[in-house]
């Protein structure tokens, strides 16, 4: 069975993880935390440059493999910031060209989507993709495939975003509001937890077709902290955009009449969108499963998982590069 050591870099994580076939051996990684305010790409890439030798050994460790029983190295291509892709092309460059084995480009969305159907027994799904940056409903198709000079892949599976966000993804609607909670914490968990309880009042609400936009709910939810009881606001904005995300993707259901859906990306953590989703799945008759959490945030196993799906995409390390914009219906596997 084939071996492969997954890199990823795209954010705030430097993670290594290791792969056998199915089953995963490895899967270690190292956050970059600021300790104020957002991430500044050029610390955060000096961070995994800092880590990357000790990430990459404990994952060699944990896994038991010896090096020669590598088959292939996979990086996170993109999308993400720039600076810290290209400390993770390098470090997967170098261990490939080190170990003599080819290097595989992997699409971080991708990774989310693939190891979310693969831990959760999906053949087929229709995906809810909802992180930080992202916000996209997805479904994998073969022969569709289109790489970035819109060229269609003759060979592999791609895929297709039904809809998607028009301007911020959900959880950078979350944490640009939860900054001005006045919490140490600005997380779309903290605003869980304080949502329990809470009442409901209308917030802009904007889906057309399957798309949808966050930040005139964003504008308003900030201004309404002024007159409202925080964990008021707290429970509407989450009423109100994750029922957004409840209608569109049941929209993308009723087309497609997929049987499964999977909700993956930091936000599906939230057990109230989970709770929507659910629902809506069941009066489809389609089955309904979130992706584990250890995959949702970011991390290295997905991208050596998906690496091995992708092995035919693999090039010589001489010829690697980066895309911080490369959108997941440009990716082929
Ligand atoms: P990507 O590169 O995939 O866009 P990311 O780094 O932007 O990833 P993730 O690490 O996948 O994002 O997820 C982080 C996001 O998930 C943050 O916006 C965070 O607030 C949100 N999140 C995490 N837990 C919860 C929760 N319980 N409820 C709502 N949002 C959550
Ligand atoms: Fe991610």
């Amino acid at each position: 069975m084939a071996v492969c050591i997954g890199i990823e870099s795209t954010a705030h994580t430097l993670g290594v993880g290791i792969f056998k076939g199915e089953r995963m051996l490895a899967n270690e990684n190292d956050m970059y935390r600021p300790k104020k305010g957002g991430i500044h790409p050029r610390v955060a890439a000096d961070h995994h440059a800092e880590v990357f030798g000790s990430v990459l050994r404990a994952a060699f460790e944990k896994s038991k493999i010896a090096k020669g029983e590598v088959d292939f190295v996979a990086y996170a291509r993109g999308p993400g910031l720039g600076p810290c892709l290209k400390v993770g092309m390098a470090g997967a460059s170098a261990l490939a060209a080190k170990l003599g084995v080819p290097l595989v480009p992997v699409n971080h969305c991708a990774a989310h989507v693939e190891i979310g159907a693969h831990y959760c027994k999906m053949k087929d799904p229709l995906i809810l993709y909802v992180s930080g940056g992202n916000t996209q409903i997805v479904v994998r198709e073969a022969g569709i495939g289109r790489r970035e000079n819109g060229a269609v892949a003759r060979r592999g599976r791609g895929y297709h975003v039904m809809g998607e966000t028009l301007d911020i993804g959900v959880g950078n609607l979350i944490d640009v509001f939860a900054r001005s909670l006045g919490e140490e914490f600005a997380h779309g968990s903290v605003v869980e937890k304080l949502a329990t309880g809470g009442k409901y009042f209308p917030l802009p609400y904007t889906v057309k077709g399957m798309n949808m936009t966050f930040t005139g709910l964003l504008t308003e939810a900030t201004k309404q902290l002024g007159s409202h009881d925080k964990k008021d606001v707290c429970f509407s904005l989450q009423e109100t955009a994750f029922s957004m995300l409840t209608e569109a993707t049941e929209r993308a259901l009723a087309l497609t009449r997929k049987k499964e859906v999977l909700a993956c990306g930091g936000v599906a953590q939230n057990r109230r969108l989970a709770e929507m989703l659910a629902l809506m799945a069941r009066e489809h008759k389609a089955r309904f499963a979130t992706s584990p959490p250890e995959f949702n945030a970011d991390n290295g196993a997905m991208i050596a998982y998906t690496g091995l799906l992708a092995r035919r995409q693999a090039i010589d390390w001489r010829k690697a590069d980066v895309n911080p914009k490369w959108r997941l219906d440009e990716a082929v596997i």
